[in-house]
């Protein structure tokens, strides 16, 4: 099984204290930082644009995942890229050309995933799958933090496992949404290797290291 990486999601940040949250859940292993941006048009909410993506360039080295959770993504892969985002990451739903869309992100030097969200099959990766950096599995339906994980995702975990194992090995199978303690062991079991979690790492009651800390011994219980 692989070794499990944490993508602190800024979303639920403490945005007054954004660089000491960064740098405490880098002391507790973050592998990277993920920047939910939504639109409020595709998503129910608003949230930020490539200014924070530049703000957290300068408070963290650690890699930097653009979640776009946004209409029209391929308008605004350029500014993000330049930003300072390492990958940048699109939903199957919001794009009409996905392989040309994919192929933007690359020729700007990013790493490329694409995001599906809950109802939406696994089938959708079918002819872009090799071209792939991260898959990123939505375990709810997105938009805001703090809710509650959907399980019938675990299937469509196992399945995209498979389909990478068999076809693209190296590409990696992040899930987002719901995210904590026991949630976490059941969709590392599942095939999932970086976990994005907001509320668990900075609503932590013990702090950001603490819940970053935590999830990572619970991912790796019974290995
Ligand atoms: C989509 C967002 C959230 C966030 C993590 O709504 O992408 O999933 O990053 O939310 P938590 O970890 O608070 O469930």
């Amino acid at each position: 099984m692989t070794l499990p990486k944490i993508a602190p999601s800024i979303l639920s940040a403490d945005l007054l204290q954004l660089q000491t949250q960064v740098q405490a859940a880098e002391r507790g292993g973050a592998d990277r930082f993920q920047i939910d941006v939504m639109d409020g048009v595709y998503v129910p909410n608003i949230t930020f644009g490539a200014p924070m993506i530049a703000a957290m360039r300068r408070a963290t080295t650690k890699p930097l995942e653009a979640h776009l959770m946004i209409v029209h993504p391929d308008h605004y892969l350029d500014e993000f890229a330049r930003a300072g985002a390492d990958l940048i990451i699109v939903h199957q739903e919001t794009t009409r050309h996905l392989d040309k869309s994919i192929q933007h992100i690359k020729q700007l030097g990013k790493k490329a995933g694409v995001a599906l969200n809950p109802a939406t099959p696994e089938g959708a990766l079918e002819y872009v799958l090799e071209a792939l950096d991260l898959v990123l599995i939505m375990t709810v339906n997105p938009g805001f933090g703090g809710q509650k994980f959907i399980a019938y995702t675990l299937e469509k975990i196992r399945r995209v496992r498979a389909m990478l194992d068999a076809r693209n090995p190296g590409c990696d199978l992040e899930v987002d949404g719901g995210i904590e303690l026991a949630t976490i062991r059941a969709t590392h079991q599942a095939g999932a290797n970086v976990f994005v979690a907001g509320t668990s790492v900075f609503g932590c009651a013990d702090g950001p290291q603490a819940g970053v800390q935590g999830l990572l011994q619970a991912a790796q219980l019974d290995e």
